[in-house]
């Protein structure tokens, strides 16, 4: 199994590059076979989450080609086919964004459910009430999601919990509805507008997209675009946290700062300096560090994805702090992972409690998806001694290059293989 190895204890200091936002990209690339032409997108992240979307884009027909490691060419001209097969949707659960667009243009969509997750169930009941809500009949058969119209006719939906997946899904297939679909109670995250801003430029009409209330105008045709994905906001968040947790300076470069304000801001809380650029967040720790607590929210308030690593930062912080995880139910399951290297840490249902203060120690741990992977390598940067994370593929899906980013910022961190 691949491992990162990681010898904790030194500090960070420089500056990183920050890459396109994953959960922006991965609705894109679905979104770019919304019309009938070509599209390019750039800043798209070179991680394994966008590999697997746009394996399962050709599968259906779209020809893709890489411009260059971030520039992606997508033709959708021959995509004729409405059949996504398990085989090709299975790696990443943003293929149900695939029911959303074929759906929207084609009045059909067969796209099997999307795998399991480590954090509990991921329904999609709001998904599929916004689909009917538009006109379509929705049945789960045979591990398949089968949505199709008739014709698709714009409406009210107010969702009854606020989800990205949801309101990106909805958005997509009402493109092309008759008349207008107002989305209430819609998610704000940037990459909810940013993938709005792109349907924008292929033609769609969509408003309010970064408000609780979305308004889509359907139209007629959609033609292709070229588009720069935002930066990714939990990339750099990750950053800072490393950086902090080294008693470090580290500047993200390359992200539009005001996505980060939440972190920002409890950083700050924590007693990190920071100072805000055009571009760029600079971090550093003149003092120690104080706990916080953290109560995870949508957009604009902290982000869940942040949550796992934020703990690996309390951990070391002086004082208890108390994390509350309002998003998913169940997204502590790393914290046995976490222990290993000594934290103090006790869960309640969908709170935990973290006793600061700890001198962490090297040890073997496995993520048990993405962001508990990037909590455990944090952790091995502080932890006295030498860490091994393994289960990097998890981390694989949505981080570029982490090992040559950290290490250029001087941590002493290395892939490894080791035979079971
Ligand atoms: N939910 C429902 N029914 C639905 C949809 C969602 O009950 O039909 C619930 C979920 O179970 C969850 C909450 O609503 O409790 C929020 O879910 P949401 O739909 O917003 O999440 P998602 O779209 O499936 C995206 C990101 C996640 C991120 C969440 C929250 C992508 C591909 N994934 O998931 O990112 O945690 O939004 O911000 O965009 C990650 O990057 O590590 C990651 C997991």
């Amino acid at each position: 199994m691949e491992y990162f190895e990681i010898v904790g204890g030194k500090r960070l200091s420089g500056e990183v590059y920050i890459n396109g936002a994953k959960n922006a990209a991965v609705a894109m690339l679905p979104a770019a076979l919304a019309g009938n032409d070509v599209c390019v997108l750039e800043n798209l992240p070179n991680i394994e989450d966008v590999h697997s979307l746009v394996d399962a884009l050709r599968k259906i027909g779209a020809k893709c080609e890489f411009r260059d490691q971030h520039t992606l060419v997508i033709d959708s001209r021959d995509v004729t086919d409405h059949n996504a097969h398990y085989e090709s949707v299975k790696k990443t659960r943003a293929s149900y964004y695939l029911v959303g667009v074929l759906l929207g243009r084609f009045g059909k969509a067969t796209v099997a459910l999307p795998g399991g997750c480590n954090f509990g169930t991921r329904p999609i009941d709001q998904h599929i009430k916004g689909f009917e809500a538009l006109g379509a009949e929705v049945k789960i058969e045979h591990g398949m999601i089968i949505a199709q119209a008739e014709r698709l006719v714009g409406t009210n939906i107010y969702l009854d919990l606020v989800s990205v997946g949801a309101t990106i899904n909805i958005m997509l297939a009402a493109i092309y509805a008759e008349g207008t679909t107002i989305i209430e109670n819609a998610a704000k995250e940037p990459h909810v507008v940013d993938t709005a801003n792109f349907l924008n430029a292929m033609g769609a009409k969509i408003k309010g997209a970064g408000t609780d209330v979305m308004r889509i105008v359907g139209v007629k045709e959609m033609h292709g675009a070229e588009y720069m994905i935002i930066p990714d906001q939990i990339e750099a968040g990750t950053y800072l946290i490393a950086g902090a947790i080294t008693g470090g300076e580290v500047t993200v470069r390359n992200i539009i700062p005001k996505h980060m304000d939440s972190i920002s801001a409890k950083l700050q809380e924590m007693n990190c300096q920071i100072e805000v650029g055009d571009d760029f967040v600079t971090l550093n720790v003149p003092g120690k560090l104080t706990s916080a607590n953290i109560k995870t929210m949508t957009y604009p308030g902290f982000p869940t994805d942040l949550q796992p690593q934020m703990t690996a930062l309390l951990c070391v912080a002086e004082g208890t702090g108390i994390i509350t995880e309002t998003i998913w139910e169940n997204r502590f399951q790393y914290i046995s992972e976490l222990k290993r290297m000594g934290c103090l840490i006790t869960v309640e249902g969908r709170m935990a409690v973290v006793e600061g203060g700890t001198q962490l120690t090297g040890a073997e741990a496995l993520a048990t998806d993405l962001r508990a992977g990037a909590a455990l390598v944090v952790a091995g940067l502080a932890a006295k001694g030498r860490t091994l994370v393994g289960n990097v593929r998890y981390i694989d899906r949505g981080y570029e290059d982490l090992v040559q980013k950290l290490t250029n910022l001087g941590a002493e961190i290395r892939r490894v293989e080791i035979e079971e």
